[in-house]
């Protein structure tokens, strides 16, 4: 019983895949004999836990340019985009005047090709029509080396 626990748990851990979920199988692996291991750990489509942020490396930000995340909220893509060294901020990619998607940052603004509205790509505010409200913005936690985006912050 031990030996097969122990085997089934292996390949629970395997199939999993994660730090955290391998030591709750070795949790139930040792400290539970009298649960079957399918019953203790999560199948492999267990949903993510809650509280899983999108996120991308530090590194793959540049000053001046972006990285793309996608709110898990409504779908849309987000910029995370650093203006200044070491300032982050996350801004929709989705014009506010008639819904296409914005470019990535480049020289300090986002351009629209749709119908040519430019936002500032530190604040998203517009610099140029016909778009007349900023882009959404997203708060953006640097975590150790990994950026990740928080809710939309409500609008001015
Ligand atoms: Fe962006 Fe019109 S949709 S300027």
């Amino acid at each position: 019983m031990r030996r097969r626990a122990l085997l089934d748990g292996g390949i629970a851990a395997v199939a999993l895949g994660g730090a955290g979920l391998l030591s709750g199988s070795l949790t139930a692996a040792f400290g539970r004999e009298d649960l079957p291991p399918a019953a203790a750990a999560p199948g492999p489509a267990a949903p993510r836990p809650a509280g899983n942020a999108p996120s991308v490396p530090a590194a793959q930000v540049p000053v001046g340019g972006s990285a793309t995340v996608k709110d898990p909220a409504s779908g849309d893509a987000v910029y995370i985009v650093q203006p200044s060294a070491g300032k982050y901020a996350g801004l929709s990619s989705v014009c506010t005047h008639s819904g296409c998607a914005v470019n990535p940052p480049k020289d300090g603004r986002l351009y629209c090709p749709c119908h040519g509205s430019t936002f500032d790509a530190a604040t998203g505010a517009v610099i140029t029509g016909p778009a007349v409200k900023p882009l959404p913005g997203y708060a953006v936690t640097k975590n150790g080396e990994q950026l990740e985006l928080g809710p939309q912050q409500a609008q001015a």
